[in-house]
């Protein structure tokens, strides 16, 4: 058996509960992994409400999606790692994961070695924002150097990475976010940083090639309004809930394009961005650790959206 924070219905943080549940066993080609620590992500309170991967899910279901731990068994066929070794992943998604728990199976290349200068903590903060500021900038952009790249809710999980990748790969960055954010913002590597509370983006920047808009329509229009800063045939990526069939036409009326995006495992991704942070080119910030039993006050703290980097769960020590 192990220790889990499982969820029975959606609700509100008080559906979270820790409770005793079946230890997984890893299938050929999986790890069994011991959780050390497990990031905290939107998609997890937006699920337990039932938004997010909601309608993937059946209870009960444990939510949580980013895991830094240890390799405590593997299955059959496995030959990339052993027992001891530190892994981290952000596997499954958008099926359940489980991090919220003791022991996550997962399949053996859906895992990388944890960054080696990161505890678990720092480590588990860093898969599914990482991923997601990687696959937009890299994969789905294809950024390149001198570029003009502009980032909503720069201060926020992906955003902070994202700030960071794009200037690693060469990129004018421009960042939105609260003014407190800012000097942090340009350490990261951020040229201009606008002020979300002061200031319409769209009234102090132009000629953009890429947005990656992490705030989203359904919260101040930021989709919509980014089509007024892109140059022509310039891309926005809109991160949080899609394109609108609206959205998809203000885009072809003004010229530029506008992509939907979701996040997916990527093991050979979290090797490459674990060497960025070993090298000491992208660094993790963690807001805030909670104990497992406190799943319910990490959702309340970053529900109210002001969440300076990232929110960590701790389990095994
Ligand atoms: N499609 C996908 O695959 C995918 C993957 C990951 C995340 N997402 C979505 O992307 C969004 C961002 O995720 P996250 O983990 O980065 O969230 P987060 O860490 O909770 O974001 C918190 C940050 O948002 C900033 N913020 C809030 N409203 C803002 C606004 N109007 N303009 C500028 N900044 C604002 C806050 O900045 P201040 O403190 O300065 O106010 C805060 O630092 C979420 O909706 C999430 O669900 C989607």
């Amino acid at each position: 058996m192990m220790r889990a924070v499982t969820i029975k219905e959606f609700g509100g943080p008080d559906v979270l509960t820790v409770e005793d549940v079946a230890r997984p066993e890893p299938l050929p080609t999986e790890v069994l992994v011991r959780v050390h620590a497990a990031g905290v992500n939107p998609v997890d309170w937006k699920t337990r409400v039932g938004h997010g991967m909601a309608g993937l899910q059946t209870f009960p279901l444990i939510l949580g999606w980013d895991v830094s731990g240890v390799v405590e068994k593997v299955g059959f066929g496995v030959t990339t790692l052993v027992p001891g070794d530190e892994v981290y992943a952000m596997p499954w998604f958008p099926r359940a994961a489980g991090a919220y728990a003791e022991y996550v199976t997962a399949p053996a290349r859906q895992w990388a070695r944890k960054p080696a200068t990161l505890d678990h903590v720092h480590a588990a903060a860093v898969p599914l924002a990482a991923l997601t500021a990687w696959q937009a900038l890299v994969d789905t952009a294809r950024v390149q150097a001198g570029q003009r790249v502009l980032i909503t809710a720069a201060a926020g999980g992906v955003g902070h990475f994202a700030v960071q990748f794009a200037w690693h790969l060469g990129a004018h960055v421009i960042a939105t976010a609260s003014a407190a954010r800012h000097p942090w913002l340009r350490e990261l590597g951020a040229e201009e940083v606008i002020d979300y509370t002061a200031t319409r983006f769209e009234q102090a920047v132009k000629d953009v090639d890429v947005v990656i808009d992490l705030v989203g329509d359904g919260q101040d229009r930021t989709g919509t309004r980014s089509i007024e800063v892109l140059r022509p045939g310039g891309l926005l990526v809109a991160v949080p809930g899609g394109v609108s069939p609206e959205l998809v036409r203000a885009a072809e009326v003004a010229g530029v394009r506008a992509t939907p995006f979701l996040v997916e495992p990527d093991g050979p991704a979290l090797t490459t961005i674990a060497g960025l942070i070993d090298e000491g080119q992208v660094a993790v910030e963690v807001a805030e650790t909670f104990p497992l039993d406190q799943a319910g006050a990490a959702h309340a703290r970053g529900e109210a959206g002001r969440t300076r980097g990232k929110l960590v769960l701790t389990l095994a020590g």
